[in-house]
C-alpha cells in the first residue's frame, strides 16, 4: 500500500475541505469549535445575578454573584466556597445550613415548607433566622447584598450516625 507524506495528507484535507467534503479532520474541527461555544463560561452581571456576601467558619466574607434562579447552594459550590451540601438539595440533609446576618432579609423570603424546617431542627446551631441555602433562590430584591453567615459546624447525620425517631 502507498503511504502519503503528512503533506499529502494535509493537502488532501485542505483540499476536500474546499470542495464542501466532510472529512474526520473537519468534524472534529467542527465538533471543538462547538464544544468552546456551548462551554463558554456565563459571566454573571448587575442584570443577571445579585451580590451575597458569605461570611465564613473563619469570619471571612467572600463576595460574590448569585445567578437569578440559582439556589445559595449552587452559588457557593460555584465560588468555591464551603458549604457542605450533602443531600445535593433534595432537603435530606442539613449540611447546607445558613444564617441570615439581617433579620428584614430573612423575613422577606418565601416561608420554609414543612420538609425544610424538619431538616433544620437537626441542623447544628439553629437560630431565628437559620435557612438552608438550597431552599432559598437568587432573586432581585432584598436579597441583594445580603449576608448569609456559614455556622461553625454541620450536622450530617448520615454520617455522624444520627437515626432520626418516627414521628
Ligand atoms: Fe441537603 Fe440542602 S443540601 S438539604
Amino acid at each position: 500500500m502507498r503511504r502519503l507524506t503528512r503533506t499529502a495528507v494535509s493537502t488532501a484535507l485542505r483540499t476536500a475541505t474546499e470542495h464542501g467534503v466532510t472529512t474526520s479532520a473537519s468534524v472534529v474541527s467542527q465538533r471543538n469549535h462547538n464544544t468552546d461555544a456551548t462551554t463558554k463560561k456565563r459571566v454573571a452581571d448587575d442584570a443577571n445575578s445579585i451580590e451575597i456576601r458569605f461570611i465564613d467558619r473563619d469570619g471571612e466574607t467572600h463576595v460574590v454573584r448569585g445567578f437569578v434562579g440559582e439556589n445559595l447552594l449552587e452559588t457557593a459550590h460555584r465560588n468555591d466556597i464551603e458549604l457542605e451540601g450533602a443531600c445535593e438539595g433534595s432537603l435530606a440533609c442539613s449540611t447546607c445550613h445558613v444564617v441570615f446576618k439581617d433579620e428584614k432579609v430573612f423575613d422577606s423570603l418565601d416561608e420554609a415548607c414543612d420538609d425544610e424546617n424538619d431538616m433544620l431542627d437537626l441542623a447544628y446551631g439553629l437560630t431565628s433566622t437559620s435557612r438552608l441555602g438550597c431552599q432559598v433562590t437568587c432573586e432581585k430584591g432584598a436579597l441583594d447584598g445580603c449576608e448569609v453567615v456559614l455556622p461553625a459546624a454541620t450536622r450530617n447525620f448520615a454520617v455522624d450516625g444520627y437515626k432520626p425517631k418516627p414521628h
